[in-house]
């Protein structure tokens, strides 16, 4: 185990790399070990500032993304426009992430994920979701200077809710959407996805406009 891995088990408690508390997830990893023993395939820790005020929280790691390089939204396509843009707002130190080694940090910013296992086809079943909510749970209650969470897609977005003890059909997802929480505001976007970036369905004008929001949201405005 990295010592960067141990430091974020010190810190949190948000985190558990030996986790296998989803069989059909660990069976994955696990297979996925053998054909490509350089990969990572464990749960991909979170990353980025010990205290953030704005915590974006993704859907699962990609398989040869970061599940590969052990750091969310490293090493695939989902991840090119989320740092490009996190770069642009002064939230990063550089505009690319491509290894969990590469000495980039985040600014007032964390990225985690509902699921923290790959799952098949980047699709969690409902049962997993809801047995890897606890680590999404701790995470969010050792954050006490979060004041906006941005949900990227509707698994992250329900994700969230059910951490933190809330009904889902009092906050319907939309892409935009604020969403007055106890502790922060919830703040939707469509998921920076190859799929969505691809046909348009989020394009680099929209995702900033999400973000720069989130920075004012967080008293950050740049
Ligand atoms: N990589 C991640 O870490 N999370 C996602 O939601 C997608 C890709």
């Amino acid at each position: 185990m990295t010592e960067r891995v141990r430091g974020a088990i010190r810190r949190g408690g948000a985190y558990d790399p030996d986790c296998t508390r989803c069989p059909r997830l660990a069976g994955y990893l696990a297979e996925a070990k053998g054909r490509y023993p350089d990969y990572w395939c464990r749960p991909v820790p979170y990353f980025g500032d010990a205290r953030p005020r704005i915590l974006i929280v993704g859907l699962a790691p990609g398989m040869h993304g970061a599940n590969r390089t052990g750091r969310p939204f490293t090493g695939d396509y989902a991840g090119i426009l989320l740092y490009e843009t996190l770069f642009e707002l002064g939230l990063s130190t550089g505009p690319q992430s491509v290894a969990a080694d590469d000495g980039l940090g985040l600014r007032g910013a964390r990225i985690t994920n509902a699921v923290k296992c790959a799952p098949p086809e980047n699709k969690p079943t409902p049962d997993e979701i809801s047995r890897c909510n606890a680590y999404l749970r701790a995470e969010l209650e050792a954050l006490p200077d979060v004041r906006v969470i941005v949900a990227l897609g509707r698994i992250a977005h329900d994700a969230v809710l059910l951490a933190l003890g809330l009904r889902r059909s009092a906050f319907a997802f939309a892409h935009g959407r604020e969403h007055a929480l106890p502790s922060a505001t919830l703040l939707d976007s469509y998921h920076c996805s190859r799929y969505n970036t691809q046909t348009g369905r989020l394009t680099a004008p929209m995702f900033k406009s999400i973000m720069r929001r989130a920075c004012e949201l967080a008293g950050l405005a740049r």
